[in-house]
């Protein structure tokens, strides 16, 4: 893994699903943080139980890194569910999408993560599916085409997002719940981290967990990256206990700076002050610049950039707040301060 990555929650976070899975909590009860949401669930799950319904179709939306596919599989495990598991670019036809709901069971849980990349062609035939628990399917495209009604199982998809402003309003309209995940805050970090350092079987001290915490974005993947890096560090160095020092040298190491902040998040803020005169700037000049995926920008990067303050988002472009200039070390006319 590059350096830079370190402290990135990829959007689909699939490289490192396997690796994480023992740290990922199964069940409401082991699950940390976003209680109004827990709550939420715990209450539509507990009343389809009784019923003996599936539950509604359910939409999360957030940033990545924060729980969504988590989720998915903790309210598989609650309503003793099987889960199948695909996204929006997966199912590039059709055929893709009619070919798994045919096999889905009443009860199953569809997980569709990215589900606003899912194309328009194959979204047309998710709306019944989802409504009516049928799909139309053609057969003998053509001259003699002919469709056929398809019954399905009464199934329920689990949709994911980072982008819920571009989710079409007629799929929007189709979930049941539509559910925002929040960063978390560090006392919910530093539990996460206590949770999986003993998962892990290392020592941590309550210092330790809270620098970890301090420097994981909000975001319980990175945290339990972070935690991850600094066991190998703290192995390595012979030390027994992860303290409050060997936390800080472990992530000084892999360039995550005392704000979460890793080199892109620095690069980006920077091209913005020194490029651009502090904005306000387009975010395509800034990923052209930084030679970067404007779609890793809006999804990856500025979300947390935003929540804490090193950014404005304006209709005139991205603007890099005073907070941003400190933090870096810059004047207000964009150059560097002299260390005293
Ligand atoms: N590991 C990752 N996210 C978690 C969460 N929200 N609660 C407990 N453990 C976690």
């Amino acid at each position: 893994m590059a350096l830079e990555s370190i402290v990135r929650p990829d959007s689909t976070g699939e490289s490192e699903e396997r690796d994480f899975t023992n740290l990922r909590p199964r069940s409401f009860a082991e699950y940390i943080g976003q209680r109004e949401i827990i709550d939420n669930l715990k209450i539509a799950v507990q009343a389809a139980m009784e019923r003996g319904e599936p539950l509604d179709h359910l939409l999360f939306h957030g940033p990545p890194g924060l729980g969504k596919t988590t989720l998915a599989y903790v309210i598989a495990e609650e309503m003793r569910a099987d889960i199948v598991c695909t996204s929006g670019p997966a199912l590039e036809r059709p055929a893709d999408l009619v070919g798994i709901l045919t096999n889905l069971k009443r009860g199953d849980i569809l997980f569709i993560d990215e589900i606003h990349r899912l194309p328009r062609i194959v979204e047309e035939y998710i709306y019944p599916a989802m409504e009516d628990f049928e799909i139309d399917m053609v057969i003998d495209p053509g001259p003699h085409a002919r469709t056929v009604k398809l019954e399905l199982s009464h199934f329920t998809i689990v949709g994911a997002t980072t982008r819920a402003g571009l989710i079409t309003g007629p799929l929007r309209d189709r979930f049941g719940f539509s559910l925002h995940l929040e960063f978390y805050d560090i006392e919910d970090l530093r539990t996460i981290i206590t949770r999986s350092a003993g998962i892990l079987s290392t020592s941590i001290t309550g210092e330790g967990s809270q620098s970890i915490a301090f420097r994981s974005r909000g975001t319980p993947r990175i945290a339990n990256r972070l935690l991850k890096r600094t066991r190998d560090y703290a192995q390595v160095m012979r030390r027994e206990t992860i303290d409050e020092i060997t936390s800080v040298e472990a992530m000084d190491i892999n360039g995550v700076d005392e704000a979460g902040l890793d080199r892109l998040d620095r690069n980006y803020l920077t091209v913005i002050i020194k490029q651009y005169s502090g904005g306000p700037v387009g975010v395509s000049a800034i990923a052209a610049t930084l030679s970067e995926e404007r779609d890793t920008l809006i999804d990856v990067v500025e979300p947390f950039l935003l929540a804490r303050g090193f950014l404005n988002r304006t209709s005139r472009g991205r603007i890099a707040t005073a907070h941003a200039y400190r933090h870096l070390g810059f004047t207000r006319s964009g150059q560097e301060e002299l260390p005293l």
